[in-house]
């Protein structure tokens, strides 16, 4: 595993597990370990507690500091440091800069087990060692709360614990950030490893509580795989919601925000949305309306979620007069990417989230189209084990939108309803019933693309490539026929509608698009 070049430091209270994970980090990465309580009891010939005994914690407190300089001077390397040191601003602040700082956790239990054995904590020395415990960790928890990667050590073995450090700091490198000021968020992208999450919510969260809202079919493939980990960590309160577009209206918010009161939800709980595009609008905006407010996470499992929905912060419900009529523009606080979710994916949505993808390539990315037509039939032979580097780079191109035009008032993020005009129009005229989603912007894109060659220039040869790398993702090419009014009709309802005219996204070549205005006799 490859990682960042810079020092490893592990802190916490005594009896978390410091030295023992230390050492095992050490020996995985090939690098030296360095125990800041050792390297003083080398340099001044006295044990800790002989050090306390003889002196007093303030000689000790100066060693200490000397020695993490020391330790920090030198190439890379794994660094324990004492259960105190990180309650010094200037301790904490020099290996903040010097390399990444993780707080090993662990409770009283499981600390004063390992305590025991050991009979060399001068802090925990004589009478009633559980109260001493208690009340240092009390005096101590405003400083290890200032760590923001913290990892629980309670029941898990050394070797786990380690790999458990080793895959948080790899993540490290594999992070998009969305830029909006304040509101920036980074996107995780991770592959076999759900059991990270916990962790990054710690990174991202003080509190204990989070409200999860899943669907049924998510929850029987992954509540064990994911909420249990998570359970583990937080006080958990799951709602899970039946699957499908159903689920995204008014009654079921009602139902939703009903559930939270009852389950004292507040400012401090942090919503995961887990689920497709229909959890994520649902519960992005039960999050962006209770209470006025309380922070949301996504963590998309279908490939049109990670690809589009979960990220730039559009959220809402359907009406019964249409769809996404009621909504808000608010951030999630990080999306976490995990392509093992779409192993499970019935075959159809996953093809259905490949409309999307394609869609990307149509309007931004000449590259990525000719790396689709190249890979599709591995892409679809693999689902959810080859595709990762293809979300990324679907994401890179939707956050770059949302930095740009977050509102959609630019005329840059109404490109990415290439398709879109007619594909809303065909899903509601079969009823939301007959396609998915994809399917229905895959007939929208050839209709459009069809159009650009008289309005934009689009060369013929380029539509027959679009309408093939559709086909062979195996989504349908041609619309079924409505008639002239009903269609006109269902285009009415085009939320994109200035008065007669419609926003259009037509493509001058593969890789470029252009919004026009565009009368609704003309799209016809
Ligand atoms: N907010 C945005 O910017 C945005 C963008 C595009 C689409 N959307 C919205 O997204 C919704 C569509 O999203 P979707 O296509 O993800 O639909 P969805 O959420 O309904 O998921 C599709 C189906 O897959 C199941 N599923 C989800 N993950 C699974 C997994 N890992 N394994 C097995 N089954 C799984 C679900 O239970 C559901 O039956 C629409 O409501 C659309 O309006 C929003």
């Amino acid at each position: 595993m490859a990682l960042p070049p810079q020092h490893i430091i592990l802190a916490g209270f005594m009896g978390t597990g410091k030295t023992a994970v230390g050492k095992a980090l050490a020996t995985a990465l090939g690098r030296g370990f360095i125990d800041t309580d050792r390297a003083i009891e080398t340099g001044t010939g006295k044990t800790v507690s002989q050090i306390f005994a003889q002196t007093n914690e303030e000689n000790f407190r100066d060693l200490e500091a000397k020695a993490i300089q020391e330790a920090l001077r030198q190439p890379p390397a794994v660094i324990a440091v004492g259960g105190g040191a990180v309650c010094n601003r200037d301790n904490l602040r020099r290996l903040q800069r010097g390399g990444s700082v993780i707080l090993l956790r662990a409770n009283l239990e499981t600390i004063l087990g390992r305590v025991a054995k050991k009979n060399s904590r001068p802090l925990l020395s004589g009478e009633n060692p559980r109260a001493k415990a208690e009340a240092l960790l009390r005096q101590r928890e405003p400083h290890y709360s200032k760590i923001s990667v913290q990892i629980s050590t309670d029941g898990k073995s050394v070797p786990a614990i380690a790999d458990e450090i080793m895959k948080m700091l790899s993540l490290q490198n594999d992070t998009l950030t969305l830029k909006l000021g304040s509101r920036s968020y980074p996107l995780y992208f991770v592959r076999n490893s759900m059991e990270q999450f916990p962790a990054l919510l710690r990174r991202h969260f003080s509190g204990e509580k989070l409200a999860v809202v899943s669907d049924v079919n998510v929850q029987r493939h992954f509540g064990k795989k994911f909420l249990g980990p998570l359970k583990k960590e937080f006080q958990v309160h799951l709602s899970v919601l039946p699957p499908g577009e159903k689920s995204k209206n008014l009654g079921v918010l009602q139902k939703l925000f009903k559930e939270w009161v009852r389950a004292q939800v507040d400012r401090q709980t942090a919503v995961v949305a887990l689920g497709g595009g229909v959890i994520g609008d649902l519960a992005g905006f039960a999050a962006a309306t209770f209470l006025r407010g309380i922070p949301f996470v996504q963590v998309p499992t279908t490939l049109l979620a990670q690809v589009d929905s979960s990220i730039g912060g559009k959220t809402g419900v359907d009406l019964p007069e249409g769809k996404n009529l009621v909504g808000a523009f608010y951030q999630p606080r990080f999306v976490f990417v995990e392509e093992s979710f779409l192993k499970t994916l019935p075959r159809r949505e996953f093809i259905g989230g490949m409309a999307e993808v394609i869609k990307y390539a149509a309007i931004f990315d000449a590259s990525l189209f000719r790396d689709l037509e190249r890979r599709m039939p591995e892409l679809l032979r693999n689902q959810g084990e080859s595709i990762q580097d293809i979300v990324r780079a679907c994401c890179e191109w939707k956050a770059w939108v949302v930095e740009k035009d977050e509102k959609e008032t630019l005329g840059l993020r109404s490109k990415l309803n290439f398709g879109h005009t007619l594909g809303h129009a065909i899903e509601s005229l079969t009823g939301y019933r007959r396609f998915t989603h994809g399917e229905a912007i895959a007939m929208g894109m050839v209709f459009a693309a069809r159009k650009s060659v008289a309005k934009t220039g689009l060369p013929p040869s380029q539509v027959e490539r679009i309408v093939a790398l559709l086909g062979q993702a195996g989504l349908p090419t041609e619309m079924p026929g409505f008639k002239k009014n009903v269609l006109l009709a269902a285009l009415r309802q085009d939320k994109k509608r200035v008065s007669s005219q419609l926003h259009f996204v037509y493509l001058e070549k593969i890789g470029k698009s252009a919004v026009l205005p565009t009368p609704l006799n003309e799209v016809l």
